[in-house]
C-alpha cells in the first residue's frame, strides 16, 4: 500500500498500523510511506532486506523482526538513517549495531503506560478469581447450580502485591492495584525509585486525609524479597542480560504456595519450562501471562494448566495506545529525517 507515491522520502512501515494519524503525519511531511500488506505475521530479515530495496530513508518497524547488523546494513546501504520500533521495549533492536551503521533507533513510550498497566491488572484479578477457568465451566456446561465451595480464588484487598521493575508500567500497575484494592507494596527496582515513591508519599497523605487505614510501602534490595513477601508478583523489567530467565525453578520455589505471577513485560524474563513444572506441582500456584519466552509459542502443557492464564502479548492492544505508538514511531523516523524535537531515543 502506497501513499504519497512522489514524496521524496522513502518511508517504509513494515506492517499496516491502527489509524491514519502517523500516515498524514509523514505524508504532510513529503515522505512517500509504503504499508508492508504481506499476510505472514512474522516478516525475516530476508522479506525486509527486501522491502528495504534500493533507496529507503527510514523504516517503522515491529517487535517480532530482528533488527540487528544484518537489516541496519541494509538500510544504511540504501541511505536511510532513521529507525523506530512500534514497541516501548527494543530488545529486538541492537543498537550498536544501529549507531555503527549511522541509523538512529527510537522507541514508543509513554502512551502504553496505563493501557499496559491495565491488561497487568485484568490478568491479575483473571488469576486471582479464577475468571478464566471458570469460564470454561460455564461454556462447558458444567454450572448445576449455586455452591459454597465453588471456584474460590483469593481476595486481593489488604494482601502484599510485589513489583519487579518500577518503572513507568511498574508504577502504574502498582497504583492502580493499591488504589483500586488497597493492596500493600513491595517493590524492587535497580534504577528507579522516585515514580513510585513519589506516588507513595502523596497517597499515603490522601489516605490520611480520608481517616482510612493506610497501606504499607517497602522498597526491598533483592528480588529474592520480593518473591517471598508478595501475594501477588508482577514483572515489568527491560529484558536484556541481567534479567534473562530472572525468574527461575529457584526463584519460584521462594514463592508462596498460592502467590500469583503475572507477566506482561517479556517472556524470557521467565523461565518458562521451569514454571510449567512449577505450575504442575503446585495447583495453588497461579500465573497469568501476556508474554512468552518463544513466542507465538508456549511450552508444552502450559495451555493445558487450569492454573495458567494466557493471552497473546495484547497487554497495550487498546485503539487510543496503538494509533498513539504508531504515530510516535512516525514522529520518531521523521524527527530524525528532518531534524524535528521529536526524538523517543530508547532512553525513556
Ligand atoms: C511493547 O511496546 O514493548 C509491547 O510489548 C507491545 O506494545
Amino acid at each position: 500500500e502506497v501513499h504519497n507515491p512522489h514524496g521524496k522520502l522513502r518511508v517504509i512501515s513494515t506492517k499496516p498500523m491502527p489509524g491514519s494519524r502517523w500516515i498524514k503525519l509523514l505524508v504532510d511531511a513529503g515522505c512517500r510511506v509504503e504499508i508492508c500488506t504481506e499476510k505472514k505475521t512474522i516478516l525475516s530479515v530476508d522479506d525486509i532486506k527486501r522491502l528495504i530495496g534500493r533507496k529507503c530513508d527510514g523504516v517503522i518497524g515491529q517487535l517480532t523482526e530482528d533488527w540487528g547488523d544484518g537489516l541496519f546494513s541494509s538500510l544504511k546501504a540504501a541511505g536511510g538513517h532513521a529507525y523506530s520500533n512500534m514497541a516501548v521495549g527494543y530488545n529486538n533492536v541492537n543498537v550498536e549495531a544501529a549507531t555503527r551503521n549511522g541509523v538512529a533507533v527510537g522507541n514508543t513510550p509513554g502512551v502504553l503506560t496505563e493501557t499496559t498497566a491495565e491488561l497487568a491488572a485484568a490478568l491479575t484479578l483473571a488469576a486471582a478469581r479464577r475468571v478464566v477457568e471458570a469460564d470454561y465451566f460455564m461454556r462447558a456446561g458444567k454450572y448445576d447450580g449455586w455452591l459454597p465451595t465453588l471456584f474460590i480464588g483469593n481476595l486481593l484487598k489488604g494482601q502484599t502485591v510485589g513489583i519487579i521493575g518500577a518503572g513507568r508500567i511498574g508504577s502504574a500497575y502498582a497504583r492502580m492495584m493499591v488504589e483500586g484494592f488497597k493492596m500493600n507494596v513491595v517493590y524492587y527496582d535497580l534504577y528507579q525509585a522516585s515514580r513510585l515513591e513519589k506516588f507513595v508519599t502523596a497517597y499515603g497523605k490522601f489516605l490520611e486525609s480520608q481517616g482510612e487505614a493506610p497501606v504499607t510501602w517497602k522498597r526491598v534490595s533483592t528480588v529474592e524479597d520480593v518473591l517471598k513477601l508478595a501475594d501477588v508478583v508482577s514483572l515489568h523489567p527491560v529484558l536484556d542480560k541481567t534479567t534473562y530467565h530472572l525468574i527461575n525453578k529457584d526463584r519460584l520455589a521462594l514463592m508462596k504456595k498460592n502467590a500469583i505471577l503475572v507477566n506482561a513485560s517479556r517472556g524470557p524474563i521467565v523461565d518458562e519450562v521451569a514454571l510449567v513444572h512449577h505450575l504442575q506441582a503446585n495447583p495453588q500456584f497461579r500465573a497469568a501471562l501476556d508474554v512468552f519466552e518463544d513466542e507465538p509459542y508456549m511450552k508444552p502443557g502450559l495451555g493445558e494448566l487450569p492454573n495458567a492464564v494466557v493471552v497473546p502479548h495484547i497487554a497495550s492492544a487498546s485503539k487510543w495506545t496503538r494509533e498513539g505508538m504508531a504515530t510516535l514511531a512516525a514522529e520518531n523516523v521523521l524527527g530524525k529525517l528532518k531534524g524535528y524535537p521529536v526524538w523517543h531515543d530508547g532512553n525513556y
